[in-house]
């Protein structure tokens, strides 16, 4: 969304507020950005993506909005410190962080991934919510509190075969924050876990037609969410309207968790995947 939204539709407590947004450089993550601008917050761009993290926010300032960008690996702990330390130096405090920036590595069985690549999905996925969490509670605990989101995915809550890192780290993703959901509930700090469903941003993208028209037809509602919708349900979390809210992990998935075990199965998995039910060899549920 670009645009402030109208006074009716304002969602309560962003109004000149500060946000951190992490992979804010395309997908959920800008349309986070975009959205906590439409209500009225000052938000940090945080991406390793330079040139898409200055598209954001170029894209909230042309409507109006107040935005910067800080080039950011979220894997790294100086970089997030600076991070954090860049919107207290530009805006002064941080009252909410969608700690969102995330990949996924190439399906393959548990047998078949690199320690290298394991490594990097959990630096990226997990490690950065506990650096992003160890650095911006403190500051937002400055202002007596804040709300933070943390994006784990549908993968956090029920695995799928063929992406054990992810799955691994998107679980850990939702341990994290109830633990932190816990530790500073009393303390004006409410931390939850949004858990998209198959969203359409660049990496879904590369799917094939007939993969995505295979995963659409087990969704409940029939399609893909939008970046839009995932980031409604962030800012959301954050806002007032959520403010007995902590320690959830919330699937933005058109009905699909309830539904997820059937993907299970080896004739639909197949075709997704493109492999053979033997070479899948997955056991009848
Ligand atoms: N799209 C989906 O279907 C889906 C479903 C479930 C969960 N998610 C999660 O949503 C989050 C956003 O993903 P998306 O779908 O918008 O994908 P995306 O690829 O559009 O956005 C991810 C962003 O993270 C950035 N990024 C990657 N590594 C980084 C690093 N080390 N430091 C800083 N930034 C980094 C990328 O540059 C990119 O801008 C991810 O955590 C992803 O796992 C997405």
């Amino acid at each position: 969304m670009v645009g402030r939204v109208s006074d009716s539709d304002t969602m309560r407590g962003l109004e000149e507020k500060v946000a951190i947004v992490t992979g804010a450089a395309s997908g959920i993550g800008r349309a986070t950005a975009e959205r906590f601008a439409a209500e009225g917050a000052r938000v940090v761009c945080a991406d390793i993506d330079e040139e898409g993290g200055c598209e954001t926010v170029r894209r909230i300032s042309g409507e109006g909005g107040e935005a910067t960008f800080v080039r950011t690996d979220v894997s790294k702990a100086s970089q997030v410190e600076a991070m954090v330390e860049t919107a207290v130096d530009e805006y002064g405090r941080l009252d909410f962080a969608h700690n969102n920036a995330g990949i996924a590595e190439e399906e393959a069985a548990i047998t078949d991934v690199d320690e290298d690549v394991w490594d990097e999905v959990m630096d990226v996925n997990m490690k950065s919510v506990y650096l992003g969490m160890k650095h911006e509670i403190p500051r937002m605990l400055e202002t007596g509190g804040g709300a933070i989101v943390n994006t784990a995915s549908k993968a956090g809550l029920k695995p799928y075969p063929f992406n054990a890192a992810y799955a691994g780290s998107k679980h850990g993703v939702v341990g994290i924050t109830r633990a932190a959901a816990y530790e500073f509930a009393r303390k004006g700090i409410r931390v939850n876990a949004l858990c998209p469903g198959i969203t359409a941003t660049g990496g879904i993208s590369k799917w094939s037609e007939s993969a995505v028209e295979e995963v659409c037809k087990g969704i409940p509602m029939g399609r893909m969410g939008r970046p839009e919708e995932q980031a409604g349900a962030a800012v959301w979390l954050c806002s007032d309207d959520a403010s007995y809210m902590t320690g959830h992990a919330l699937p933005v998935d058109g009905g699909d968790l309830r539904k997820l075990h059937r993907e299970y199965k080896p004739g639909r998995i197949s075709e997704v995947f493109d492999l053979s039910d033997e070479e899948l060899d997955l056991p009848d549920q």
